[in-house]
């Protein structure tokens, strides 16, 4: 070989060294397990009918208990915050549209001439949506929530996906809430996952979710579940005047400023908001003492409180470890809400486990404060409670839990 083409290929080799390492740096690696970050979800959906644009909505599998008639071209999407926006560029003829994660009580709200038909079926928080239009035409749905003073959620997270989460639903909707920020872990394995979904499908109010680590990555990468039933990893909304600011913080990024996550960032930055709250699984820092399950990612502490700070800053809301408590931390309030397995309430054998409600107002800061969660023993089915007694060593509690566990399985 001689010393030119050994240059060129030395200069080539580096230069696609260069473009893959760019490349990385912009995208996101994703770890332990190894990946890259994946693209956004599609916003525009193309078919028989015409073009889909979303706004705060996924596409979503079809749910298989549907009895639409599918000979009509049919769109399956699911809300992933309140003001969820679709714009048809209608072409003429027929098109189902089936929306999950809507409020009861939200109005459709139709803009657009040239509709022959529309017909709108509610059943929970799915709407299922029948338009016939008679030219080619652009037809904008919505369902704006009615115009209250304030709103009230619930937050928790860590429930697996079983009865505990049930429960918190449940609780939740007691406790007056309008829609559950869920902070992410709802699948402790075996089944986990599908029932979670369908739960969260047939929910009593919308629920807004937080992919957690439990969520992102099992036996392997399994985040695909999520976006593909539940919600995209990073996304913003407003209600009554206050930026609910949903974080993936799954699993690790490098650099810890790549991915859908920075860029979701760098447009907080440029339009700073005073009343805001972040949501997400890992916390910042472990309130729990000699415990450091926070969030990963070389400088990854640092750069979110950054970041969170640039945006204007405002609590952070966190589950991942099991406890509720509250500490500041780099100038940001962070509140830990994850109790939603009610896992002390087993070792103590007693109800102590919390989860947290806020409200909203136009002009105010949103008010945030502490509930307790009452889950009744008949909910604590999860197979994680056994799992975490048998690991602490304690026959006394094994045998106590092993009980209730046979009482409640009959
Ligand atoms: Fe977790």
């Amino acid at each position: 070989m001689n010393k030119n083409r050994r240059l060129l290929i030395t200069a080539s080799l580096g230069l696609a060294g260069a473009s893959v390492g760019l490349y990385s740096h912009q995208r996101g690696l994703r770890y332990p397990r190894i990946g890259y970050e994946p693209e956004p979800l599609p916003v525009e959906i193309n078919g028989a009918f015409g073009g889909f644009k979303l706004h705060n909505l996924i596409p979503v599998l079809p749910n298989k208990t549907s009895t639409i008639n599918q000979s009509i071209p049919t769109v399956s999407l699911r809300a992933i915050a309140p003001d969820a926006q679709i714009t048809i560029n209608a072409k003429r003829g027929q098109v189902n549209v089936i929306i999950n994660n809507i409020a009861q009580t939200a109005t459709l709200l139709v803009e657009g001439s040239g509709i022959r038909n529309i017909d709108e079926q509610q059943e929970g928080i799915t709407r299922t949506i029948k338009i016939d239009t008679a030219i080619e035409q652009e037809v904008k749905l919505s369902w704006p929530l009615p115009d209250e003073d304030g709103y009230k959620f619930a937050v928790i997270g860590d429930s697996g996906g079983n009865t505990e989460l049930d429960w918190c639903l449940k609780r939740s909707t007691q406790l007056g809430a309008q829609f559950l920020l869920h902070l992410g872990d709802f699948n402790y394995g075996n089944g986990d996952y599908q029932r979670a979904i369908t739960v969260f499908q047939n929910a009593p109010i919308p629920c807004y979710i937080s992919i957690g680590n439990h969520d992102f990555n099992d036996s392997g990468l399994i985040y695909h579940h999520f976006r593909s039933n539940l919600g995209e990893m990073n996304n913003v909304f407003t209600v009554a005047g206050t930026r609910f600011v949903n974080i993936d913080t799954a699993a690790d990024f490098l650099p810890a400023s790549a991915g859908m996550r920075g860029r979701l960032f760098q447009e907080l930055i440029e339009s700073p908001q005073e009343r805001q709250l972040f949501f997400t699984h890992r916390p910042l820092c472990d309130p729990r003492p000699g415990e450091d399950h926070n969030v990963g990612s070389y400088k990854g502490v640092e750069w979110l409180s950054n970041s969170i700070n640039a945006a204007g800053g405002g609590a952070l809301l966190t589950g991942h470890v099991h406890h509720s408590a509250e500490l500041d931390i780099n100038g940001i309030h962070q509140y830990t809400i994850g109790e939603g397995l009610g896992h002390d309430d087993v070792l103590l054998q007693r109800q102590v486990a919390k989860l947290m409600v806020g409200t909203v107002e136009k002009g105010r800061r949103p008010k945030l404060s502490w509930e307790p969660l009452n889950m009744p023993w008949s909910a604590h089915k999860s197979h994680t409670h056994l799992k975490k007694l048998k690991k602490r060593g304690d026959p006394r509690l094994i045998d106590w839990y092993s009980a209730l566990d046979f009482q409640i399985s009959d």
